[in-house]
């Protein structure tokens, strides 16, 4: 069901509560937070401008990493009201807090078009317990709500969805963003009815994470190209051999579902016939979790489809390179979920690189390309391809849900287009 936009909303004078998602990658450097990548940011500039030129009062409130209901000031959200003050070239307000006196007070005095961001909700467990009460503190702060978070719409937290849903049982309207009305038109309406050939990129580490993906695509594409470690476990389904390859044995009998599934159907499923392998060997260094870090030697192109056994296949060779261009250069419409290989190392780089190189060209023909969130895009920015593409996602794991074909609670909580009672 259509869900009402910010673009229908009256908002002149009003308090608006606006969910961004403000999740951005941030690195402490000489003692200061700062942020790598703003685009999470920028994408929110359309909905902001909106309100400003319709005069509303706009209060921005998003989370940063997993403090788990504790102030952790490495990740205050302070350092991005500064950020966004310089993008959109007017002051951004700071207040330490999210609920309470304070915070009423400084939304009170904030005049038409004024912004004021607060400090990251997750400090209170409550907001990702989705509590009731405090909810009800963040409804508090406003007239309206306007979600444009898709990356945190897969999340039934408080300011996610609990807050929508006790603004609209006092009457209020809760509209989608206009970051969030594009998520859901590239990643939904787009691939409902593909130009076609629909040709569908899937890669990354786990059959597991993908394989509802891969279940509800096989439903709509023509082809599906693989690539990344979860091929080997696709191989080993063939009964092929994986060496040192990063697989999950326990999905193999998934892996043949979908293969299975992938004929019945006659859709074109490709694996990989070649690869970049290497041996992996442990260094003494360690990684965020614990775990050692991994250096890679003997670094060569593997031409068949069983990998050696002292070698883990890292990235695609040059002959499934040449297949994959060949197949992506003769669609229409092009969705890309998930790297073709370990990219940041740029030994492992080439194919996923050549993948965005084939994109980008396919789409500068006509085609329809987009780019389902994560780390596709990390990749497609750093091979400097971002702006080649028709549409690229801010969400991860909200665009993966949705493409499962899953309801996104921050979505379904806002105020269907039908129940408003406007005169659009
Ligand atoms: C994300 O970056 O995935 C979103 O901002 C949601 O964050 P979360 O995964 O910590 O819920
Ligand atoms: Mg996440």
């Amino acid at each position: 069901m259509a869900k009402l936009t910010v673009k229908e909303l009256d908002v002149q004078g009003k308090r608006v509560f606006v969910r961004v998602d403000y999740n951005v990658p941030m690195e402490e450097k000489g003692g200061q937070m700062v942020i790598n990548d703003v685009t999470r940011m920028k994408e929110t500039l359309p909905t902001l401008d909106l309100l400003i030129e319709r005069g509303a009062r706009i209060v921005l409130a998003a989370h940063l990493g997993r403090p788990k209901g504790k102030r952790e000031p490495s990740m205050s959200l302070r350092p991005v009201a500064a950020a966004l003050a310089e993008m959109i070239q007017r002051p951004v307000a700071f207040v330490d807090d999210c609920i309470g006196e304070k915070v009423e007070k400084t939304v009170e005095a904030l005049k038409p078009g004024d912004i004021l961001l607060l400090e990251n909700v997750r400090f209170y467990d409550e907001e990702e317990a989705n509590d009731p009460a405090f909810a009800g503190q963040l409804a508090r702060l406003a007239d309206v709500y306007v979600n444009d978070a898709f990356g945190s719409a897969h999340r039934a937290h408080a300011s996610t969805e609990g807050v929508a849903r006790v603004m609209a049982k006092r009457g209020g309207l809760c509209a989608a963003g206009l970051l969030m009305e594009r998520e859901l038109k590239f990643l939904g309406d787009e691939l409902e009815k593909p130009a076609r050939p629909f040709v569908v990129i899937l890669g990354g580490a786990k059959v597991s994470d993908k394989i509802l993906v891969i279940g509800r695509l096989l439903e709509k594409a023509d082809t599906i190209l693989i690539g990344g470690a979860m091929t080997y476990t696709f191989r080993l389904a063939q009964g092929r051999k994986v060496g040192k390859s990063l697989v999950e044995a326990d999905k193999v009998e998934v892996a043949k579902a979908a293969l299975d599934k992938a004929k019945a159907r006659k859709v074109q499923f490709i694996l990989p016939t070649d690869d970049v392998v290497a041996e992996p060997v442990k260094t003494d260094k360690l990684d965020k979790k614990g775990k050692p870090v991994m250096d890679y030697q003997d670094v060569r192109v593997n031409g068949s489809a069983d990998v050696p056994d002292d070698a883990a296949g890292l990235d695609v060779g040059p002959a499934t390179v040449k297949v994959y261009a060949e197949v992506i250069a003769k669609a229409k419409t092009i969705l890309w979920n998930g790297p073709m290989g370990l990219f940041e190392d740029q030994r492992f780089a080439g194919g996923t690189f050549a993948v965005a190189r084939a994109v980008a060209d396919a789409t500068q023909q006509g085609a329809k390309s987009i780019i389902g969130g994560g780390d596709s895009v990390k990749a497609l920015n750093k091979s400097g391809l971002g702006d080649k593409v028709t549409f690229m996602s801010t969400g991860g794991g909200a665009s993966l849900e949705f493409l499962e074909g899953r309801e996104l609670p921050g979505v379904a909580a806002l105020t269907d287009q039908r129940a408003c009672g406007c005169s659009h």
